[in-house]
This record gives C-alpha cells, sequence and structure tokens, in this order.
C-alpha cells in the first residue's frame, strides 16, 4: 500500500526516538522509503548511524552542510516527500511547529514544506496536559496538521497517562490512511462529533452523554476512503481516528466558528450532540456555595450548526447530512427535522433505553432524503459510518 511513496521522517529528542527506529523498517518493509531528519536533541536518544543504517540512506541533521544547498537544499528535501512524518513530536517540536520557529534544520523544514504533516507526539503526560501544549495542538490542528496518539499508559518517566507516542504499526495506519486513494480522494468533509460542554462558571459546566463513537467512526470511514476530514469534536470518550485533522473544541458557539472556518467543503456531517442552551452570562469566578440560596441560571439558546450550514448560500456544501436521535415517531420526527433544518439527508435512530444504542456500540438507522427513505437493520456503528461513507461517495460523484 506504501509502495514507491516518500516518507520524510523527522525524529525529535524524547526516549520515543527508539520507536521510530522500528517505525523505518515497517515502513520499508510495506515500500516505502524513509528520508531521516534526526534533530540534535533526537541524536542524545538514537544515533545517526542506526538511523541511517535503517533507512538506507543518508540521515540529515544540523551538522547537515547547508553549503550543499546546491545539491539538496532544505526546501527541496521538505517538498519532495509525500508527507512529512514528526515521531516523536516533543512539547518543544510542537511550539516550534504552532508558532513558526525556524532556528534548526527540523523546524525549518516544517516551515518550508508544502506536503501534508503528520505528527505523532510524545512527552510526559504534564507536559502534554499543559494548556501551553494544548494551545499548540489547537492551533496545529486548525493549521491542517494531522495527528496520530498520544496514546494513554506507563510512561518511561514513571508516570501514567497519554502522551506516550502511538506505536509503530499505529503510525503506519495513519500514514495509510492520510496517503490512501479511494473515491472521496480529493474531497474535503466536515464531521462534527462529541458532545459540547457549555460553562457554568470556570469549574462547572452542562454537558450531555454523547460519547463521540458514531462520529469517530464515520470520519475514520471517510478517510478510509481517501477524504480529506475536518473532525470538530467536542470532548468524547473516544480518540479521534488516525488520519484526520482534528479541531478541538468545547462550546457550541466554538463549534460553530471551528466548521465556518473550515468552509468551503464538499460535504459535512453534524453527528455531534451539541447542547440546545447555554448559561447565557456564565460566570468568571466560581459561583460560591450560600447555604439556603440557589443560584439561578438563565439560559441562551445556542446556534444551530446544522441548520446554519444548510442554510448558507455561497458556499454551502453539497451534501448536509444531519443526525435525529428521537425515542418516540422517529420516521416523523426525522423528516420534519430535514426539512426545518434545510439540509440533505437525515440520519435518524431510536435511542429509547430499551434499545441499548445510546452508549453501546451497535445502532439501527433510517437514511431519510428528500424523496426516500432506506431503513437499515441493526449493525455496528463502524458499519453504519463505512455505509454512510459508501452513499456519500456516490453521491459526491
Ligand atoms: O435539533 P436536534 O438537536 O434534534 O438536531 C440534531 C441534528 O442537528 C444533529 O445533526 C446535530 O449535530 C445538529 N445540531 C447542530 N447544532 C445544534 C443542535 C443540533 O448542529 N445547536
Amino acid at each position: 500500500m506504501l509502495r514507491g511513496k516518500k516518507i520524510l521522517l523527522i525524529i525529535g529528542g524524547g526516549i520515543a526516538a527508539y520507536k521510530s527506529l522500528d517505525l523505518i523498517r515497517r515502513l520499508r518493509e510495506r515500500g516505502a522509503s524513509v528520508t531521516p531528519v534526526l534533530t540534535k536533541a533526537g541524536a542524545e536518544f538514537v544515533t545517526p548511524l542506526s538511523v541511517s543504517a535503517l533507512a538506507g540512506d543518508k540521515v540529515f541533521t544540523d551538522l547537515f552542510d547547508l553549503t550543499d544547498e546546491a545539491e539538496m537544499g532544505h526546501i527541496q528535501l521538505s517538498r519532495s516527500a509525500d508527507l512529512v512524518v514528526v515521531a516523536p513530536a516533543t512539547a518543544d517540536l510542537m511550539a516550534k511547529m504552532a508558532h513558526g520557529h525556524t532556528n534548526d534544520l527540523a523546524s525549518t523544514l516544517l516551515m518550508a514544506t508544502d506536503t501534508q504533516v503528520l505528527a505523532a507526539p510524545a512527552m510526559n503526560v504534564r507536559m502534554w496536559d499543559h494548556p501551553a501544549t494544548q494551545r499548540n495542538l489547537s492551533q496545529l490542528g486548525a493549521d491542517g496538521i494531522l495527528f496520530v496518539g498520544p496514546n494513554d499508559g506507563d510512561m518511561a518517566c514513571g508516570e501514567f497517562g497519554p502522551g506516550r507516542m502511538a506505536e509503530p504499526l499505529e503510525i503506519v495506519a495513519a500514514i495509510e490512511s492520510t496517503l490512501v486513494q479511494g473515491p472521496l480522494t480529493g474531497k474535503r468533509i466536515i464531521v462534527t462529533s462529541g458532545p459540547t460542554h457549555e460553562p457554568i462558571d470556570p469549574v462547572r459546566y452542562i454537558a450531555n452523554r454523547s460519547s463521540g463513537a458514531q462520529g469517530t467512526a464515520i470520519a475514520r470511514a471517510l478517510a478510509a476512503q481517501g477524504a480529506d476530514v475536518v473532525f470538530v469534536t467536542g470532548p468524547a470518550d473516544v480518540p479521534p481516528p488516525a488520519g484526520v485533522q482534528v479541531v478541538r473544541i468545547e462550546t457550541a458557539r466554538q463549534m460553530l466558528q471551528a466548521v465556518e472556518d473550515a468552509l468551503p467543503a464538499d460535504a459535512a456531517v453534524f453527528a455531534a450532540a451539541v447542547a440546545d442552551w447555554r448559561v447565557a452570562s456564565a460566570s468568571g469566578s466560581k459561583i460560591k456555595k450560600d447555604a439556603g440560596r440557589m443560584p439561578v441560571l438563565e439560559f441562551a439558546e445556542n446556534p444551530d450548526i446544522l441548520a446554519r450550514v444548510s442554510q448558507r448560500k455561497a458556499d454551502r456544501p453539497a451534501l448536509v447530512i444531519g443526525f435525529a436521535a428521537e425515542t418516540d415517531n422517529v420516521i416523523a420526527h426525522a423528516e420534519a427535522k430535514r426539512a426545518r433544518k434545510g439540509c440533505d439527508w437525515i440520519v435518524a435512530n431510536d435511542v429509547s433505553p430499551a434499545t441499548g444504542i445510546m452508549g453501546g456500540t451497535e445502532n439501527a438507522v433510517h437514511l431519510i432524503t428528500a424523496d426516500s427513505r432506506e431503513d437499515w437493520p441493526r449493525m455496528s456503528k463502524q458499519d453504519v459510518a463505512n455505509k454512510l461513507a459508501q452513499r456519500i461517495a456516490e453521491a459526491l460523484d
């Protein structure tokens, strides 16, 4: 699947760099060629000799003679690849990428490239959770950088949590799904997923029980068909799929902004469970418990993202798909919703507790269009997603 593909692999300075040696082997086994770039810090963890021996190619480092420029300039180096992979992407490399620093070969390549970049972060859990890293992550997602991982687990530093670099085969899978050619190649599709969190004050919020499972499966299925997916997700239980551009948001208004920023697109799938209301004026400081007195919360209506995008004039996606989770009169309510919101299709399902669909792994849906209705049998959420992706590919053909 990767035969003939050229990967520029930037190895940052973290203990996970040892996994990048295995990554090189896995990529070459699959027919890809790997041009390695080792940062100065990366060379503290793995040697240039082992990297170049595994890659079967020269390793570029900061010692790389920039007077060699005429032969193989760093601009050309950054552009001749089919994909630039940063593994491990350390907190420092992510910060440089987010802020446009160019003080070494790796950061210069990342600024000069016009090729898609896929990053596999690896760092201590506190560094990952630090607001600076999370800010950089959001910025890089918005800039179109794709991510794989990090995973949860034991870390070399003795702590536990998110920050472990994805395993080499997971990175290979993300590379394959990024480079995949399929019926949706060249199509840009926005997918919203997960719940939204609406703040009451800095520590409390209103949320819902959406796990994000169905939206994540849809984004994965679309990427597997070659689509360029912008995945706008609230705080979900399941991790985002590999090979998609992830934009993390918390509130409905942020979700609307992220979706509008991602336009124009060929299609948009609104699988998120967006909170209908927010607290009109969230408190800037924690609301104190005051014996005997209850706080009074005033609500304001959130924007309906699906309806807004459906009603856009100049840049309305050719196919807009909404979801309808109902507990009674599923079909009638969904048909009315399709007309009211102005979307093209509605994927409707019955989420009565007896169905076990909410929070479960299976779904039974109806696909409702302007002039037809299909009742799909009960199947896994991933199979629903695959079938929907196939329908989307046919519709956009
Ligand atoms: O109106 P209701 O919430 O039932 O509609 C569900 C559909 O509308 C879903 O596709 C959901 O993602 C979308 N929606 C939205 N913005 C909202 C509310 C719902 O995009 N504020």
